[in-house]
Order: structure tokens, then sequence, then C-alpha cells
């Protein structure tokens, strides 16, 4: 049984920088890799983060594009202001706090839109039974899709975060129609025990 209680070298890497969680080092791959929050042809960046607390993806935004990037995160619970230092009180940042498959914040969302990228580390609160928590992953990463194809521009760039088994093969199908390139990778900094994995979608057509 993994012991998630005790930090590993990410988590211990992730305190050191001030981000609440070690899943930074996820994004911080996906970018350096596939230039996922540089689409081509975007000079300032509209960017969509879904499933966005404790807020280390939104900071790494923030800190890394800065000024330059308009960005909306939505997640059912707050974010961790303390670790955003002010960051997440400027005017190019907004945050909804609501379910991002619910109609207001799916109309909240779609009024700040268009974005050049959608971003989405949402996972359902896991409850032990790998076949329901893939379930209700595919569903938030459909939710996230859904964001993607109605909402992204053209030359747009996704990544979600989906856990391995059930139905992903038709998501990624999709992706591949939807975007010039699309493909399945899995960070390091993602537990090696974990089923967790990202689809990026890179260019939309
Ligand atoms: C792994 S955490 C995200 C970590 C975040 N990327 C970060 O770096 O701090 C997954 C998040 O998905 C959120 N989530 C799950 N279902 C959601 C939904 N229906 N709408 C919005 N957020 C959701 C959870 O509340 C949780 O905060």
């Amino acid at each position: 049984m993994a012991n998630y209680s005790k930090p590993d070298s990410w988590a211990l890497r992730a305190q050191r920088e001030g981000y609440p969680a070690r899943s930074v080092y996820k994004l911080s791959e996906l970018n350096e890799q596939f230039r996922l929050l540089h689409p081509r042809g975007a000079s300032t960046s509209r960017i969509l983060d879904l499933g966005a607390a404790p807020g280390s993806w939104s900071l790494y935004v923030l800190r890394h594009i800065g000024q330059a990037c308009q960005l909306t995160a939505c997640d059912l619970s707050p974010l961790s202001r303390v670790h955003g230092k002010g960051l997440f009180d400027r005017d190019n940042f907004f945050f909804i706090q609501g379910d991002m498959t619910d109609e207001a914040t799916q109309a909240a969302i779609l009024e700040r839109a268009p974005y050049h990228v959608v971003i989405s580390d949402a996972a359902p609160a896991t409850m032990g039974s790998r076949s329901i928590d893939t379930l209700r992953s595919l569903a938030l990463a459909e939710t996230a899709l859904f964001y993607a194809e109605t909402a992204l521009t053209t030359g747009g760039n996704f990544a979600v975060k989906v856990f391995q088994g059930g139905d992903t093969i038709t998501l990624l199908k999709r992706l591949r129609e939807i975007f010039t390139s699309a493909k399945s990778f899995k960070p390091k900094a993602c537990r090696r025990e974990s089923f967790e994995t990202y689809y990026l979608g890179l260019g939309k057509k």
C-alpha cells in the first residue's frame, strides 16, 4: 500500500519552491516537453485551469507567464491563498469556485472565453474502486474536452488528466480528430503506482 502521507522528493521540492502541491512538476514537464502553455501564434495567452485547487498549476502559470496571460481557474474547493503571495489577487487572474460540470459554472467559464490553452488536472475523490474511480475521472475529462471543443481558439492546446482504464481510447481518438497532434504522456512526477496519465491535444484544427 502506498504511503501518501510521507512527503517524497517532489513534495519536498514543492515545499521549498513555495507550491502547495507536488502536481506542479507534472505541468512543468508537460510545458517543457510540448510547449503546452505557448501555442503557436498566440502572443498573449488566455488560459483555463480546471480542477485548480489548491493552486500549484495556476501559480506556475502566473509565475512563468505573468502579466502576458489572463488565467481563469475553477475548482470545487478554494485555492491556497497563502501560497499565492498576492498573485491570486491580480487583475489577470479570475477564480470560479464551483462544479465545472454544472450549468452556472459552465456559463461563468464560457463568459470568459475564448482560451488559447485549456488544462485540466481535475480528479474525483477516489473511492478505492478502480472501475468507479476511472468512470468518474473519464466524466471529468469529457467535461474538460467539452470546454476545449467549445472555447479553444484554432491552434490552441489542451491537456487533461485521465485515470487509465475504461474507455479512454475513445477519448484519445476524439482528440486526434480535434487536434493536429494528440498523445498520452505520463510525467515523472506521477507516482509510480498511480494509474493517472495525461492526454494532450496540440494545435486545435
Ligand atoms: C489533483 S487536484 C488538482 C491539483 C491542482 N492542479 C494543483 O496543482 O494544485 C484535483 C482537483 O480537482 C477538483 N475537482 C474534482 N471534481 C471537480 C468538479 N466537478 N469541478 C471542479 N473541480 C473539481 C478537486 O476539487 C481537486 O481540487
